[in-house]
């Protein structure tokens, strides 16, 4: 999907993996998390810019989505849940909504909705893939500028995501913590360190492969 909708790096498979691997970690901080529930989260995760409006029509790609699910053996009902809550967890959509803090009811998936949603808000704490994506919306600028640019967006963005109450999961709070060092240190050093996600293969996900 990403070759066909010309999804690039900064939204493609690294950061696919990138924000599964931050959605397994999340997930091993809560209790009575169901099979279905740590799948839902999961899937929801890794595939949850495969629809995003920025690269696709959401109505298409979601439908595209579902079908894969479907034929990977997933019910209706779960697979639905996935698509619900991929096409309400963009930060930007959700500040657009001008409702700050006010999120979708997603019943019982709602846990796996924010960590989901908050796997993809730590995700948003890496310099070089915000870099990377305004040099693809915007070749004219010089590199000087593109440093700029992410730099006012990490300012008034997302070194906001904790004290605005976009993130809010305690474990999460202390990766934003980590990451934002992490950052800062980026913009010091003019770095564009991404290091490769480690996923964990030992997830129930990958079992039946
Ligand atoms: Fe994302």
């Amino acid at each position: 999907m990403c070759k066909k909708y010309h999804i690039d790096e900064s939204h493609g498979l690294k950061h696919a993996k990138g924000t599964l691997a931050r959605a397994q970690n999340l997930l091993k901080g809560f209790d009575n998390v169901s099979f279905e529930e740590h799948s839902i989260a999961l899937y929801a995760a890794a595939l949850h810019d495969m629809c995003d409006s920025k690269y696709s029509d959401v109505s298409i790609s979601s439908y595209e989505i579902k079908d894969w699910l479907l034929s990977e053996g997933w019910s209706n009902e779960h697979a639905n849940a996935v698509i619900s809550i991929i096409t309400t967890m963009s930060y930007s959509k959700l500040k657009n909504a001008n409702l700050p803090n006010i999120y979708p009811d997603h019943r019982i998936w709602q846990r796996a909705y924010h960590i989901a949603r908050h796997s993809d808000l730590l995700e948003a704490y890496i310099v070089s893939r915000c870099k990377l994506y305004n040099e693809q919306i915007h070749p004219e600028k010089s590199e000087e500028e593109h440093w700029a640019v992410v730099k006012t967006l990490f300012d008034n963005r997302v070194f906001k995501y904790v004290k605005d109450g976009w993130i809010f999961f305690p474990h999460a709070i202390t990766i934003a913590e980590e990451l934002e060092k992490e950052a800062i240190r980026c913009f010091d050093n003019k770095s564009l360190d991404w290091p490769e996600p480690s996923l964990d293969y030992t997830d129930s996900i990958f079992a039946y492969e």
